[in-house]
């Protein structure tokens, strides 16, 4: 952002909010008196952010900041007045200054509409979001769904070198934050939730790398962090997030509320993740009634059933017949390898990456890639029998 400051004496708390705030903008000091603006001067008429440090109201040049105003709307144009606010508030307004504040109360306001300046620039520009968001909520609990979600998130990050986040939004058990990751350092939601400055890189630095490329944002570990959220925060969150990531991927708890409904609002994909016994059915029965209400198209939600294999399910068809519509993906029960790789903190696919388990989130991973890195067919050409064939086949041909 091009920074242009009009102060005639560069006052110490300025040049201190501003060395901080604006480091990584283009900062240019017209060392002038607010007397007479020079909206022609190539620094000023090609500012974004115009500050002008005026130590007599009387004095300004008002006529050339509503003329620059008029010529730049996409600017933003700051005053700093030593006093009597309410009586320049409105002819401020009349020329189209924005922000206008005391300055003995630089170092406080000034980071804000620094803050604003970027956003509403980012906006304007509109940087475009690369990313696409797949959120993912358990029928009922224990359906699997942090398990699933963490691990084909890691899957994807590893085998396809997507750049692959993961949101763990389940305030209340934070189950995904520790199935792929023994890590327990305390970088969370919590630190960025309330941050209007947030970009990329920051959100990054919030997030524990797990492999080469998932990012894991931990729900808040502590309680007090996660308390007032508010779904515009959260929203924040998400663009961010799909400006910077390819994948975001976001764990949702059971209970509906109004973060989780914004998050499947600006989800492209919803995962319902069930297993196939009766109180999961009612749980996905629930679902659907919730998302007919707010007339979510149907392509926006695919039921997987999940830890299928287990003599005494349901069977399938039953199932289809009382949600009146068919799984997208059957992901099948593998005990053994799931208990292990919870046990170890680690990623199923580095505990047993030729198990069954893996083998359908790596054809889940090749789905959401666009492409086949192969893993998955080498494994089923070699090792798997019929059960999981079934598995894949009946996914392609949902997909
Ligand atoms: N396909 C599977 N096979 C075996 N166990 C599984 C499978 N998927 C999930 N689990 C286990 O189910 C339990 C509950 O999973 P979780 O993901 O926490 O459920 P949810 O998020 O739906 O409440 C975990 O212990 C997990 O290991
Ligand atoms: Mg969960």
């Amino acid at each position: 952002m091009n920074v242009t400051v009009y102060s005639q004496h560069k006052p110490p708390e300025l040049r201190t909010v501003l060395a901080e705030h604006c480091a990584a903008d283009h900062l240019v000091w017209m060392e002038q008196s607010c007397e007479r603006i020079d909206i022609d001067h190539p620094e000023v008429a090609q500012s974004e952010l115009l500050i002008l440090d005026c130590p007599d109201v009387e004095t300004l040049d008002w006529s050339s900041v509503e003329l620059f105003n008029l010529r730049h709307p996409q600017a933003t144009t700051a005053l700093i007045l030593p006093g009597d606010l309410d009586r320049v508030l409105m002819q401020a307004m009349r020329v189209g200054v924005r922000d206008v504040i005391l300055r003995s109360q630089v170092a406080q306001d000034l980071v804000g509409v620094i803050e604003r300046a970027h956003i509403r620039l980012a906006a304007i520009h509109g940087i475009p979001s690369i990313g696409k968001i797949f959120s993912f909520i358990p029928c009922k609990g224990g359906s699997g769904t942090s398990y699933l979600a963490a691990n084909l998130a890691y899957v994807l990050g590893e085998l396809h070198h997507k750049k692959v986040l993961l949101l763990d939004l389940d305030l209340q058990f934070s189950d995904a934050s520790f199935y792929i990751t023994d890590d327990n350092s305390t970088r969370s939601l919590g630190d960025v939730i309330r941050r209007t400055d947030l970009d990329g890189p920051s959100l990054e630095s919030a997030c524990v790398k797990i492999g080469k490329g998932t990012w894991l944002l931990r729900a808040p570990a502590n309680p007090e962090q996660a308390i007032g959220v508010t779904p515009d925060q959260l929203d924040n969150i998400l663009t961010v997030a799909t400006q910077h990531f390819e994948f975001v991927f976001v764990d949702l708890e059971r209970t509906l509320d109004p973060l989780s409904l914004r998050v499947m609002d600006r989800s492209d994909i919803i995962y319902p993740i069930m297993q196939t016994v009766l109180p999961f059915v009612r749980g996905a029965q629930r679902l659907q009634r919730m998302f007919r209400a707010l007339h979510y198209p149907d392509t926006k939600i695919r039921i997987v059933a999940n830890r299928q294999g287990k003599t005494e399910d349901i069977p399938l068809k039953k199932i289809e017949e009382a949600l009146q519509t068919s799984f997208y993906l059957q992901m099948p029960n593998d005990f053994v390898n799931t208990t292990a790789s919870i046990n170890a903190g680690k990623p199923l696919y580095e505990i047993a990456p030729k198990g069954e388990l893996s083998l359908a989130l790596i054809h889940w991973a090749d789905q959401l890639a666009g492409k086949s890195t192969g893993s998955a067919r080498q494994i089923t050409g070699h090792l798997l029998g019929q059960t999981l064939q079934r598995f894949l086949k009946r996914a392609a041909f949902s997909s």
